[in-house]
């Protein structure tokens, strides 16, 4: 089975664990339990400072959860990681514009910039969209447009063939969370965000782009965005910081078919 075929299921573990020792006790977990899931496709995003503790394995890659927008692999940017620094230390994919970034003051403009410091440094950009709340009358969905179509805007065809996108609504995110979006409302997303696409690939591009769903994934609801929403795959938060729920994710993707 082609990685492309597979569900890609990203665990995007934020500023956790604590500890180096926390760091490969997880990560060895989550690799033995990646080589039996032939079907699904994991990437672990720990914090740039864990990268150096693991190595990608069989069905198992690294990610950056956020990189410089600055091209340069090396420079005078204080407090800043390079995506060159990032591939160094073993990453192949980053997320970029995740939305507790935005909320810290991340624009599209800047995220665009990452984008193209990501595909210069040769990662896979995992970018993340969504709207703050969605409204009845479809507005949101400029929102999501919007943010697509700056990111990407005056980035070559060619160098987007190596996107992903990932559909976290941020009401659905995290602690504070309302719960999961659900699979149907997704997979309107997903087709909306491919059509969007379309706009800057050529339509068999932009009808194969990824599109994960994220925002509060957990062992239970896992499968039905697999299966109902269709989804590619899943970026996981809070679910891929116990070892057991997130085998039980792993496990529903590698399952599904
Ligand atoms: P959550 O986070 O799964 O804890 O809701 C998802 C994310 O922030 O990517």
């Amino acid at each position: 089975m082609s990685t492309k075929t597979k569900k890609l299921i990203v665990a995007n573990w934020k500023m956790n664990p604590e500890t180096p020792r926390e760091a490969r006790e997880l990560f060895g977990r989550v690799k033995r339990l990646a080589a039996r899931a032939r079907a699904a496709h994991v990437v672990v995003c720990p914090p740039a400072l864990w990268l150096p503790l693991m190595r990608s394995g069989v069905n198992l890659e690294l990610g950056g959860q956020d990189l410089s927008a600055e091209s340069v692999g090396s420079g005078a940017f204080t407090g800043s990681v390079s995506g060159a620094q990032l591939k160094y230390a073993g990453a192949t994919y980053v997320l970029i514009g995740h939305s507790e970034r935005r909320a810290s003051g991340e624009t599209d403009e800047l995220i665009q910039r990452k984008l193209r410091a990501a595909l210069r440094a040769g990662l896979r950009p995992i970018l993340c969209v969504g709207e703050r709340a969605r409204d009845a009358n479809g507005d949101y969905l400029q929102i999501i447009r919007q943010s697509l179509e700056t990111a990407t805007a005056e980035i070559p065809r060619a160098h987007l063939a190596r996107l992903v996108v990932a559909y976290e609504p941020i009401w659905a995110i995290g602690e504070g969370a309302n719960g999961a979006d659900t699979p149907n409302a997704f997979l309107e997303q997903a087709i909306f965000i491919r059509r969007v696409m379309s706009q800057r690939l050529p339509p068999k591009q932009a009808s194969a782009l990824p599109v994960l769903y994220g925002g509060s994934v957990n062992e239970e609801n896992a499968a039905a965005f697999l299966t109902i929403g269709a989804a590619d795959g899943l970026l996981v938060g809070r679910a891929s910081l116990g070892a057991d729920k997130f085998a039980a994710i792993v496990k529903a993707a590698a399952e599904r078919i």
